[in-house]
């Protein structure tokens, strides 16, 4: 059995505990990641999710990510943060524009893990449950869910509005996983950050990946 194809089983099968180093330099070089998944960063709040989960997957390790970075999140991280996007996309192997619609993620024919939108604005939820594929992260969306391909989304508003809430249900019905970024209180996460880790956590358990900071309830 080739070793992409070891890891890529065990990885499938939740199976992540390899030890530290075990994923050599070169075996993680642009384009020769285990598993490929798009990141979406869209204009909802906490665009610093977006970044640390980026971060998460490049501490991974054997992961290719495609960053996708909105306009409207180009403007959340102006407002919330100190990061621009520019700081964010440099943990990402590949970047594309929101506007360029003739990039490989925008075609089936690219192979793909699935993706991940965090946080995912109730502006491009409705994109995704209506099929109104007007930009690239839409159309990765649209592409993944064509082809049977994992979409978890962190979809963030407070209020949810019945409208949004429908939209929710047409995307969960459709296979999406919802991981709604809500506080966690069981594990004394005390702070942001570990409140942040917490959702990573629930993403990473979504794609079979272990992740290190991720608290689990201890009964
Ligand atoms: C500071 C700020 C916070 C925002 N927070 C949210 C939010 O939590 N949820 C949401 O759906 N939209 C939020 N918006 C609005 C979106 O950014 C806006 O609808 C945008 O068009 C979404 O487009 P996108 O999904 O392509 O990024 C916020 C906008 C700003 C400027």
């Amino acid at each position: 059995m080739s070793r992409k194809f070891f890891l890529l089983k065990n990885l499938r099968k939740g199976n992540s505990k390899f030890p530290e180093n075990y994923f050599p330099k070169k075996f993680l070089r642009k384009g020769c990641g285990v598993l490929k998944i798009i990141v979406g960063i869209s204009g909802a709040s906490g665009a610093i999710m977006g970044c640390e989960f980026l971060k998460a997957l490049r501490e991974h390790g054997g992961i290719e990510t495609h960053l996708i970075v909105t306009e409207g999140a180009a403007t959340t991280f102006k407002h919330e943060t100190n990061l621009n996007p520019d700081d964010v996309k440099k943990f990402a192997d590949e970047v594309y524009r929101n506007r360029d619609m003739s990039a490989k993620i925008a075609s089936g024919s690219f192979r793909t893990d699935g993706l991940v939108i965090i946080p995912c604005s109730m502006k491009t939820v409705a994109g995704i449950a209506s099929g109104f594929a007007e930009n690239l992260l839409l159309r990765a969306a649209d592409v993944c869910l064509k082809e049977n391909r994992k979409i978890i989304l962190v979809p963030r508003e407070m209020p949810l509005s019945p409208l949004h809430l429908r939209n929710l249900k047409t995307v969960a019905d459709f296979g999406c996983a919802i991981i709604p970024p809500v506080l966690t209180f069981y594990n004394h996460a005390d702070t942001v950050e570990k409140q942040i880790q917490h959702i990573i956590g629930k993403i990473f358990s979504q794609l079979g990946l272990e992740y290190k900071n991720f608290v689990a309830w201890q009964s």
